[in-house]
């Protein structure tokens, strides 16, 4: 991982040593005070040329367009609140999304499996241990947002979110955070719907390169992408791990994200099968030799 990774600056495979500590420690203290942390330039410059190129065929061929509308809960029906309270303000969503199963054996999938990173950031996030996602379509994405396009305000469903940088806006498609805006105690109807009729005050805009690793506590923390201008458009790699190994999303989710719920390597070994299939009936029903396609 030496070639891809900056672990001199980030040494995730030796935390024990005195670096490594400090590294976990600053982590950590970011994580206690802010909610977040970044690993600048994580990724190493060539790496992030590798990524892309792994991915730009698939993005220009078989990323889902997901356009929604949504307010921040991504949830129509919010106990206590009348559907007029601008906290349920509707907003729209727009971005391209590649899905695990289409990113089998890429760089960013080993990234995602290496153990000292799993083991870094159960250690800063203070978890007994963490696992790769089992859902084969929502444990690794790339998401993309072109011109125009932008992800809306949202509170995430995980408690943390790892996002890797490959691709930054020349103008707009800015990362902005409002920092534990509620709690699990403190759903904070009032201040969100501030925070949806245009009052920003508690919004940070975070400068991201490149490269760098971002985790931050989305689950109480409203977050949004800003809309992207320009033709350079923002990509990145979102990691997800779970406390348990066996999660997975709903049928019911996987198709409202990503407009299917199986695999597309299990589509295409159910469609060999069929032509398997086809190709003996035509054997056995005629002469006995194979037919051409
Ligand atoms: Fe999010």
């Amino acid at each position: 991982m030496e070639q891809y990774l900056d672990l001199v600056r980030f040494p995730l495979n030796e935390l024990e040593s005195p670096f490594g500590k400090r590294l976990l420690s600053r982590c950590q203290r970011e994580l206690n005070e802010d909610g977040r942390f970044n690993l600048d330039q994580f990724l190493k410059c060539s790496a992030i040329e590798r990524c892309l190129q792994e991915i730009e065929a698939k993005l220009r061929h078989s990323a889902f367009r997901h356009s929604r509308q949504h307010n921040i809960y991504f949830d129509d029906n919010v106990d206590g609140l009348d559907s007029s309270h601008p906290a349920l303000k509707r907003m729209n969503t727009v971005n391209h999304t590649l899905c695990g199963d289409l990113l089998a054996r890429s760089l960013l999938e080993r990234i995602y499996e290496w153990p000292p990173l799993i083991e870094f950031l159960a250690k800063v996030l203070g978890m007994s241990r963490l696992f790769p996602m089992a859902d084969p379509l929502a444990r690794l994405n790339v998401m993309v947002y072109g011109e125009g396009e932008a992800l809306n305000w949202h509170f995430d469903r995980a408690e943390f979110a790892t996002v890797l940088l490959l691709s930054a806006p020349r103008q707009g498609g800015l990362f902005q955070i409002s920092s534990n805006l509620r709690s699990d105690a403190d759903p904070n109807y009032e201040g969100v719907g501030e925070l949806l009729s245009g009052n920003h005050e508690s919004v940070q805009t975070v400068d991201l390169v490149p490269g760098t690793l971002n985790v931050f506590r989305g689950k109480n923390s409203a977050h949004r992408i800003t809309q992207v201008e320009g033709e350079q458009p923002r990509i990145i790699a979102v990691f997800s791990y779970c406390e348990t190994s066996d999660f997975v999303f709903s049928k019911e989710d996987r198709n409202q994200f990503y407009g299917r719920s199986e695999p597309i390597a299990s589509k295409s070994i159910w469609f060999k099968g069929l032509i398997f299939w086809v190709q003996r009936v035509a054997i056995d029903s005629n002469t006995g030799r194979s037919v051409v396609w």
